[in-house]
């Protein structure tokens, strides 16, 4: 009884969800101008919305991307059994030595706490991955690596479920 009470509620909460969508999606256009204002107006959008200036956000977008691309060549190089290689890519590019390179200086006072620490948990494991990753040649055991990259990626997406740049 209680279960397809529990059914028949989530059913009503996915048509919901369904139709809300849909509805946005129509008067998308037309409340275009104020859900720029208000960020409450868009209801699945939960992130914090964070100023940066422009050219600060133009430039950590860009980083962005070669967070994503860095990721990209650290795999393909474990593909290939280069520990080296992937453990330097991580530590140059996401790892405790890219913060000057990332300007993460002067980024980070425009950051809530919760950002700034989900940025400095990533580049910390980054590094943590680039040691692992090293040490794979002596150890011949790949996984404390590759748990050192997924806890890099799940700041990564710990950081973008709770921020966005306005
Ligand atoms: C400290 C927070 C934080 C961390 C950590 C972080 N990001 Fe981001 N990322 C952001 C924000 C904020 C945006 C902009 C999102 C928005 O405004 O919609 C973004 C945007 C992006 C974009 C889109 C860039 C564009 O041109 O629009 C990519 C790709 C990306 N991040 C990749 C990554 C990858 C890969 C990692 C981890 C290796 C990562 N990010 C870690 C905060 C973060």
């Amino acid at each position: 009884m209680k279960r397809t009470v529990n059914i028949a509620l989530a059913a009503a909460l996915c048509f919901g969800a369904a139709h809300a969508q849909q509805h946005d999606h129509a008067m998308h256009q037309q409340h275009q101008a104020q859900a720029a204002k208000a960020t409450r107006a868009a209801p699945k959008d939960t992130r914090q919305a964070v100023y940066f200036p422009k050219t600060l956000r133009e430039h950590t977008l860009a980083n962005m991307r070669d967070h994503l691309l860095a990721l990209q060549e650290i795999q393909e190089a474990l593909s290939k059994q280069e520990y080296d290689k992937a453990g330097d890519i991580a530590e140059h590019r996401l790892g405790m030595s890219s913060l000057a390179l990332h300007g993460a200086h002067d980024v980070a006072k425009y950051m809530p706490k919760g950002m700034q620490e989900a940025g400095t948990a990533m580049h910390r494991n980054a590094s943590r991955f680039a040691v692992a990753s090293k040490d794979v040649g002596a150890t011949g055991d790949v996984k404390p690596a590759l748990a050192a990259l997924a806890a890099t990626t799940a700041q990564c997406v710990a950081c973008h479920a709770g921020y966005r740049v306005k």
